[in-house]
This record gives C-alpha cells, structure tokens and sequence, in this order.
C-alpha cells in the first residue's frame, strides 16, 4: 500500500498511522501528507517522519475545487493507491472520491450514524448534549455523502458522569491511534473488501471483534 494521509490539524492520528507504519503493525509505505493549512501540527509530524509534506492552502488557489485539483495531482504524482483521511476538516470533491473508489477511509470521533458531520470537537459535545451512556469513534470508507460510507471498524467508550468535551474527546482519541491503524491494516493486506455498501473482512483478528464481518 502507497498510502497518503490528508490532515487539517495537530495531526494525531496522523503520527498513530506513522508509527505503525514505522513498525511491523502496518505494511504501508507512507509517501505523502497533505494539508489544506499552512503551519498545522501534521506537517511537523509528517517532517519528523521524513514523510514529504505539502500545505495546499485555500487561499493559494481561485477556487476550492482548484485547491482540490492541486491536491489530486499531489497524490498521483506521490504514486499513493490508498488515503487516509486523519482530521481532515473539508468535504472532497467528487472527483477525488471516485479516483480512488474503496480506497480512502476516514476516522469520525462518534459511533456513526449517530452524530455524522461536523469536526470534533462537534461530535463529542452532541453526544454529551444527548445524554449517551456509550460513544466512540468509525473508521469507514469515504463516499461523496459526508460520513456515511461503509464501516470499517467502531470502537466504543463509555461516557462517564464528570465528562467534559474534553475528558470525553480524550477517552475517545485513544481509541481513534489503536483503531486507525488496525482497519488500514485490514486494507493494505487484502483481507478488507467492500460489497453492497458493507465491508467484509476476512481477517481473524477482525472476525474475533465482529462475527458477522467473515466473508
Ligand atoms: C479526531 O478526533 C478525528 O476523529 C477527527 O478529527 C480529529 C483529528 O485529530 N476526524 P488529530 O488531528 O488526528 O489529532
């Protein structure tokens, strides 16, 4: 897997896919991290990873799809087959959606479909607004309709009496760097494959967790 990672922030989740990678956890090449700011935590991360880095700023660009053109050139020229999308806070365009079919994953602080859209720190406050007993965070497959493509993989934590945002988007982050990593991995082995909108996974490690993922 040549994998690129687009981030919009302090790049957490970003430096969990590294070190994995980095590792024997994840057989991923890294060979790109874009962002849409300048001077964001990501681009250190991806640095102090020797993975390149290009900030592909709105404002550098006429228009957002311009942005989005430049952004697709940078992951084609990078010789990515697979993106992973870690805090990456715009809305891709269609025609980066359907250059890498079933092969761009996204991470959303919150048990989806419960509390879709909007960037953390919003799903983790809704849910708190809401009064649920359990939250989490999805790894699943980008289609063009925001956070609703295929699950990959959940991972879920209770919310605790004193939470705030914060104690809450922290318990919930933790599991995000354990998740991430794991659900590419599914993906960079061949065992994760997507079929009528759900993703069957034919690895034991992910049919311990979920019976009903075996293909
Ligand atoms: C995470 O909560 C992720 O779920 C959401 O944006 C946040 C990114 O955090 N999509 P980081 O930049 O990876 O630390």
């Amino acid at each position: 897997m040549n994998l690129a990672i687009m981030a919009s922030g302090r790049g957490s989740n970003a430096a969990a896919i590294l070190d994995a990678s980095a590792s024997d956890e994840l057989d991923a090449r890294p060979v790109a991290l874009i962002t849409n700011r300048e001077n964001v935590g990501a681009l250190d991360v991806a640095e102090s990873h020797n993975v390149p880095a290009y900030a592909v700023p709105r404002l550098a660009f006429p228009s957002r799809s311009a942005q989005q053109h430049r952004m697709l050139e940078i992951l084609q020229d990078s010789g990515a087959d697979f993106v992973a999308l870690a805090g990456f806070d715009a809305i891709l365009r269609p025609f980066i959606v359907a250059a890498y079919p079933n092969r761009i994953l996204n991470i959303h602080p919150s048990l989806l479909p419960a509390f879709a859209g909007g960037m953390a720190p919003v799903p983790q406050t809704d849910a708190l607004r809401a009064g649920v007993r359990i939250s989490g965070c999805t790894v699943h497959v980008v289609t063009e309709e925001l956070d609703a493509g295929p699950i990959v993989a959940q991972a879920a934590v209770p919310v605790l009496p004193n939470d705030t945002v914060e104690t809450l988007a922290d318990r919930i982050l933790e599991q995000e760097h354990r998740l991430y990593p794991l659900a590419l991995r599914w993906f960079a082995s061949g065992s994760a494959r997507v079929e009528n909108g759900l993703v069957y996974v034919d690895s034991e490690e992910c049919q311990a967790l979920w019976p009903h993922t075996a293909p």
